[in-house]
């Protein structure tokens, strides 16, 4: 079944109730580039797709201003619903969630993972620092089986609050196409089918999500400029330009079939 199916059907949650819709992710299932945010806002609540308000503009916006669409990304988010009047994600609702995302990242094998703001960056690096101090600087990290390199930079939404933000998070956005091709360079050389076989995230059994927890950490979130939810757009699935069809071909069919 598909992870998408497996996820609205069978994904019980605290937050469940409070929310219209769940919000599994959008975009490019073969993408290179993954965007993971903190979780979904009112109208991304409404509408079933993550950042679709005021911070999604300014997502695509920056995107534009490196060359890139939406499209070319997939973008999910740490926990799947809206936690009720955007407070913080609580623990147990990241350990609830992130297998999901684990899965998402084992099935679409990005080359580079920006996280976006605190939640998202303490998740994936299991680091407790800060996104005002991490911001900027890439690290390799092991999840779904392969190295990738996460990328921290800070949540549209704070740098729609503060226009310093804004200017750092546009510095770091305009690193980007050089990461990018740094990591297609070292995955060429390390070869994309030579890796091992895909664990779920760090930490995590092999199982299905759902079926086991395990990998949040979000808890000890900075009151810094994590950023919560609150924004905006829709996306499509070409495939990447290169190699890996079978691999493409599995990832569009599990997660969107
Ligand atoms: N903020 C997030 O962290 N995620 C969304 O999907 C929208 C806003």
């Amino acid at each position: 079944m598909a992870l998408y199916r497996r996820l609205s059907e069978g994904h019980v949650c605290p937050l469940t109730a409070d929310r219209m819709r769940l919000v599994f992710g959008a975009g490019n299932a073969d993408a290179e580039l993954m965007f993971v945010g903190e979780a979904p806002g009112a109208e991304e609540d409404r509408q079933g797709k993550p950042f679709v308000g005021r911070a999604g503009k300014l997502l695509d916006a920056l995107l534009e201003e490196i060359g890139l669409q939406r499209e070319d990304t997939f973008v999910a988010n740490v926990l799947k619903c809206r936690p009720p009047g955007n407070r913080d994600p609580l623990p147990e609702e990241i350990e609830e969630c992130s297998p999901w995302l684990f899965r998402q990242i084992e099935l679409i094998e990005p080359l580079v993972i920006c996280t976006l703001g605190n939640f998202a960056t303490k998740l994936l690096t299991g680091g407790k620092i800060g996104i005002t101090k991490v911001h900027g600087s890439p690290q390799r990290h092991e999840l779904g089986g392969r190295s990738i390199q996460l990328y921290p930079i800070f949540h549209p939404a704070a740098a729609l609050r503060t226009e310093a933000v804004r200017e750092l998070l546009q510095a770091d956005f305009a690193r980007l196409p050089a990461l990018l091709e740094e990591a297609r360079n070292s995955d060429r050389i390390e070869g994309r089918d030579e890796v091992a076989a895909p664990e779920l995230g760090p930490g995590l059994p092999k199982s299905e999500p759902g079926a086991a927890a395990g990998g949040g950490s979000g808890a000890d979130a900075d009151a810094d400029l994590g950023a919560p939810a609150d924004a905006e757009a829709q996306v499509a699935k070409p495939g990447r330009p290169d190699t890996e069809t079978a691999a493409a071909d599995r990832s569009q069919l599990d997660l969107f079939e």
